[in-house]
């Protein structure tokens, strides 16, 4: 939400805000009157203090697009400590300057601010990459020099974060060899964190183990369970919207609410991620993260506070009143696309995509209707659904109000408040 004074005109074309503030300008300085900054964004900036990232799986295609680039944009903002670096994990055999060639690559392809050169060159020599195995313990003794010698040349204080952006399959492995190497445990008074990718395990059982082993090697918060959309702004803006008014709080229950519907739509197949989509599906991918995160949010009760434990706190107070129903099969849809012809161009089905095998069950559409039992929404039923290929992208949250007990006009029939997560 934007308040009026800023809003730009409908017919604006769409810029990252820092975009239409940058022009020519010089190095940002890492404070207040930062340009890179929105200037919508009242809070005070938070730059990190001395520290590093580890990227395993740097060579993936989520680091390439997603997580190189973002770091990138930290730098590009003034918000990275001078001396930050960034060390790069994967089985190519590479030396630092390859690596710092990709991220140069990758940086110019999906940052979202422009490319300074100055801001590039200090983040590059911060940049280091260990060849190796996850299985490889000599690539561990490796990687814990390399942290030992930035910590002495770049002043990272020994403060790690270690991002696990692997095929899930590796996530215990890599925890128990930062275990086993040391790198778990930093020096005295620093932090180690790790940040661990989707999905967590495949089903109850299996995240339950995979919690088991990384809590035998990291303590509760110092584990980050990514799951990227709810940073973003829309979504945390169902809280500005629902707790910063009067408006919506007193009709938000089962008295005025008829029933929510929670909506994640694609148009676009799996692309080339057969290997990684085939056997985990629609429901795994987006349902039991991102839509039951919507989900939460929007039948909470207020938090205490915005902090992550009170947050935690009324997330976890919905997904205990949630019962999934007895009759599954009734309340539960699985689909999977077929070919057809999309916006002028043919496109294959599920099963004709490459790496497929045609015998697939999964899912590429799920869909889901929940209960919330408690006093607030007992009765209101909340339909989460995802899917590929479908008619058009967009993922929101449509809160279906009752009718009106008269309308004048049987036409009238607008009675949804809907939150548009995206685009
Ligand atoms: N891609 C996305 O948009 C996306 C979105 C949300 C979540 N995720 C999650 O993010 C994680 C990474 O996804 P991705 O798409 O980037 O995967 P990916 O493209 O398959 O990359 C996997 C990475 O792991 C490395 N790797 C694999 N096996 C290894 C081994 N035995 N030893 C050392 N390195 C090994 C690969 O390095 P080399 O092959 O170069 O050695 C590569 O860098 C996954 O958990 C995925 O579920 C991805």
């Amino acid at each position: 939400m934007t308040d009026e004074t800023t809003e730009p005109a409908a017919d604006a074309p769409r810029r990252e805000p820092e975009e239409e503030l940058l022009g020519a300008l010089p190095a940002p300085p890492a404070d207040w009157d930062n340009p890179l900054r929105d200037p919508r964004d009242r809070r005070l900036p938070r730059v990190a203090g001395p520290s590093g990232l580890v990227i395993f799986g740097v060579t993936g295609d989520l680091s390439r697009k997603k997580l190189m680039p973002a770091v990138y944009d930290l730098a590009n903002r003034g918000l990275l400590p001078p001396g930050f670096s960034l060390l790069g994990f994967a089985r190519r055999d590479w030396e630092d300057q390859d690596f710092a060639e990709v991220v140069h690559d990758a940086v110019k392809e999906h940052a979202r601010t422009p490319f300074r050169e100055e801001v590039w060159q200090q983040l590059a020599e911060g940049m280091r990459f260990v060849p190796g195995d996850f299985d490889d313990d000599q690539a561990f003794e490796q990687l814990r020099k390399a942290v030992d010698e930035l910590d002495a040349s770049r002043g990272t204080s020994g403060n790690y974060a270690f991002y696990l952006s692997v095929p899930p399959k590796f996530f215990p492995k890599v925890v128990q060899q930062l275990k086993k190497h040391g790198l778990a445990d930093g020096p005295q008074g620093s932090w180690r964190r790790a940040v661990i990718e989707k999905p967590f395990g495949h089903d109850l059982r299996s995240a339950q183990d995979l919690n088991e082993i990384v809590h035998g090697v990291f303590d509760p918060e110092q584990v980050f369970r990514i799951d990227h959309y709810l940073g973003k702004e829309t979504v945390q803006n169902i809280l500005a919207l629902r707790f910063a008014n009067q408006m919506f709080e007193p009709i938000w229950n089962r008295s005025f609410v008829d029933h929510v519907q929670i909506t994640m739509a694609e148009d676009i197949g799996i692309g080339g991620r057969a290997g990684y989509y085939d056997g985990i599906g629609a429901a795994r991918d987006v349902i039991q993260n991102h839509l039951l995160q919507l989900m939460a949010l929007t039948a909470m009760e207020e938090p205490a506070s915005f902090d992550a434990a009170s947050l935690l706190t009324e997330k976890l107070k919905v997904f205990r009143a949630v019962r999934l129903p007895d009759d599954l099969g009734l309340h539960t849809v699985r689909g999977q696309y077929e070919g057809a012809w999309q916006g002028g161009a043919k496109v294959c089905g599920y099963l004709e995509e490459d790496g497929i095998d045609a015998s697939s069950k999964t899912d590429t559409y799920a869909a889901i209707k929940l209960g919330v039992n408690n006093r607030r929404w007992a009765g209101v039923p909340f339909y989460l659904r995802t899917g590929k290929r479908l008619g058009r992208r967009v993922t929101e949250i449509a809160v279906v109000f009752q009718r009106a007990p008269h309308s004048p006009d049987d036409g009238l029939r607008v009675r949804r408040v809907v939150h548009r997560v995206q685009p």
